[in-house]
């Protein structure tokens, strides 16, 4: 069994972010996304791993290296463009041979890891096996139909009107019988390869496609609301530990990490939260729920339910809450007249503000 994870993509719903950063390289509690699907992987005892890149590839690579980090031995593969997921597996063939192999899109975010999955499809006999949740907006998502015995009818790539709430989960499990499938399909009216029509030329076929529900939390990170809930379950869990430094006027309760290198002073930190290696919090409240990156500096503020980026600084605001900041970015609040917001923000951006 190997696996091939899709990290390249456009990423347009996580803009300005991914203008200059890979989507899958967003951190989830201080790790990019992409680092927990990768150990999934690896728990399942899989470890020859083709990564697929695009326009972002030397950062992912620089994340990820050569995979011994990770136990694993990972081999790039680079798109020229995001044609499709089913793109994906035409280009990566050399590197799948006959083998049958896990497909994982780099930014989903699966509670629970995927070796009951992997040891399922193992002498099942399948050519296919599809995970599936229950959601609320199908319309967002690949929907699959089950016929009376669970298997798939049908598949469609976000519907307009869906013939149920299943949604197909970013990780699937194919045999090489995909190979002839995705050469067979042409593109959608998007212009992708999807990988719905080239599960649908199996079913069609005759190979036998299977599905799984999902028991555990999944969440696609494409959106902000999600990448935020992902930190949520994931800081949830976290093992508290102070290797930083915290002063005698600072209060730290529930799970919190303050990474080594950190200090925070006359501050209070209400765990879940985890504040990066060299970051520096004075006068501030952190709140549940969030993630302060490595080297940044929160002075005089109030964050919550938020991801703050490596190397950014929040500084004299109050309250900053549900939001996603990048790298290297300056929130702070303005001196002097006139008493305006006073912003330079990215393409694509979204800023709310309350007059
Ligand atoms: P998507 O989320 O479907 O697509 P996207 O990354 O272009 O994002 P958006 O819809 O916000 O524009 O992709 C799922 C995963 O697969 C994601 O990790 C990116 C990756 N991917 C590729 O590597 N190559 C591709 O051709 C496509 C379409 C996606």
């Amino acid at each position: 069994m190997k696996a091939l994870v899709l990290a390249g993509g456009k990423g347009t719903r996580l803009r300005p972010l991914t203008h200059t950063s890979a989507k899958q390289l967003v951190p989830v509690a201080n790790r990019p996304v992409l680092y927990y699907g990768l150990e999934a992987i690896r728990d399942a005892g899989v470890t020859q791993v083709g990564v697929i890149i695009g326009d972002t590839g030397r950062e992912v690579r620089e994340a990820v290296g050569d995979g011994s980090a990770f136990g694993l031995e990972i081999t790039y593969i680079p798109q020229a463009a995001p044609l499709g997921l089913a793109h994906c597996v035409l280009i990566a063939q050399e590197f799948l041979a006959e083998d049958p192999f896990v497909m994982y899109l780099g930014d989903n975010f699966l509670v629970g890891g995927i070796t009951d999955l992997v040891d399922a499809f193992r002498g099942s006999g399948h050519d296919a096996q599809l995970l599936l949740t229950k959601v609320a907006e199908p319309q967002f998502y690949g929907v699959a139909e089950l016929g009376p015995s669970g298997e798939i009818v049908s598949l469609e790539e976000k519907p307009a009107h869906p013939r149920s709430d299943l949604a197909i989960v970013g990780v699937y499990i194919f045999s090489p019988a995909i190979h002839d499938a995705v050469r067979a399909i042409r593109p959608s009216a998007r212009g992708e390869l999807e990988i719905t029509d080239a599960v649908t030329w199996l079913i069609d076929n005759g190979y036998s496609v299977h599905s799984h529900m999902v028991s555990g939390y999944w969440r696609d990170t494409g959106r902000l609301q999600d990448m935020l809930e992902c930190n949520r379950i994931v800081l949830e869990d976290i093992e508290p530990r102070i290797r930083g430094t915290v002063d005698g006027a600072s209060e730290v309760s529930g799970r919190v990490v303050v990474e080594a290198g950190a200090s925070v002073r006359g501050s209070v930190i209400r765990g879940p939260a985890v504040i990066g290696a060299g970051a520096r919090i004075s006068g501030s409240y952190i709140g549940p729920y969030t993630s302060i990156g490595d080297g940044c500096v929160v002075e005089d503020a109030e964050v919550e339910y938020a991801i703050v980026c490596e190397e950014s600084t929040v500084r004299g605001v109050s309250r900053l809450a549900y939001s996603l900041i990048g790298r290297n970015v300056e929130v702070v609040r303005a001196q002097g007249m006139p008493n305006a917001l006073q912003l330079m923000v990215g393409d694509h951006s979204r800023v709310q503000v309350r007059a």
